[in-house]
């Protein structure tokens, strides 16, 4: 599931998840990771150098809890301190960095070993697993996108993040080949997730929902 800024991949995807009883993903999660790690080490999230090393050198673990992943580091999780502005434009920087890309591919890919996946973020079906037929990208009216930042109580320049996050020269956010699009202004949740249940069973899946709708 790739989309844009505030375009509802994270409620559809672990909304999805649950239907499916599959494992929920949350790449974005994991690049913010290292962008509070970079914060907090105080490491110049705009030096790509510095950036690759944090990478290269820090500590982490992947751990499946109830159906999701999370990424520890140094056996933390620091969930809670991920949605921040500050680390939210840290991470756009780093998630920039064709090293770091490289790590979270990886360490994305190795995800797989908890089952399932329904995976979120910006590359998944263009970089992560291009492998897939089960490709989706979701959109909304920049405004509407806002406005649910908003009600989140946070305050931020989307378009500015999702012009960075798709014009930067790694993975790039980009539609890929194959993907189902779905604008989902002024849609439901579960209807997001009906559309994408029936693209599924129309490509051949066998679909079979653990949790009702
Ligand atoms: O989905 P999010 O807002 O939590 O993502 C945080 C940042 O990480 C965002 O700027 C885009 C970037 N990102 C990315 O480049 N590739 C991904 N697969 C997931 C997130």
């Amino acid at each position: 599931m790739d989309g844009t800024s505030a375009s509802g991949k994270s409620t559809t995807s672990k909304h999805l998840a649950k239907l499916l009883g599959f494992v929920y993903v949350d790449t974005g999660a994991m690049y913010r990771t290292l962008g509070w790690y970079c914060l907090r080490h105080k490491i110049d999230p705009a030096n790509e150098k510095a950036a690759a090393t944090a990478c290269r050198k820090w500590k982490t673990t992947l751990e499946c809890v109830d159906k999701q992943v999370n990424l520890l580091v140094d056996g933390v999780n620091p969930a809670r301190e991920l949605r921040t502005p500050e680390v939210s434009s840290a991470t756009s920087l780093i998630a920039a960095v064709p090293k770091v890309r490289d790590w979270m591919k990886k360490k994305q890919r190795e995800c797989i070993q908890f089952g399932d996946l329904v995976m979120e973020g910006r590359d998944i079906g263009t970089n992560v697993f291009p492998e897939t037929d089960f490709k989706y990208y979701l959109d909304a009216h920049l405004e509407e996108r806002t406005k649910r930042r908003a009600a989140e109580g946070i305050h931020e320049n989307l378009a500015a993040r999702d012009q960075r996050d798709s014009q930067r020269a790694a993975a790039p956010l980009m539609i890929a080949l194959g993907a189902k699009v779905i604008n989902n202004s002024g849609m439901t949740i579960p209807a997001t997730c009906d559309i994408i249940i029936a693209d599924m069973q129309a490509k051949g899946a066998k679909v079979e929902l653990v949790a009702a709708k």
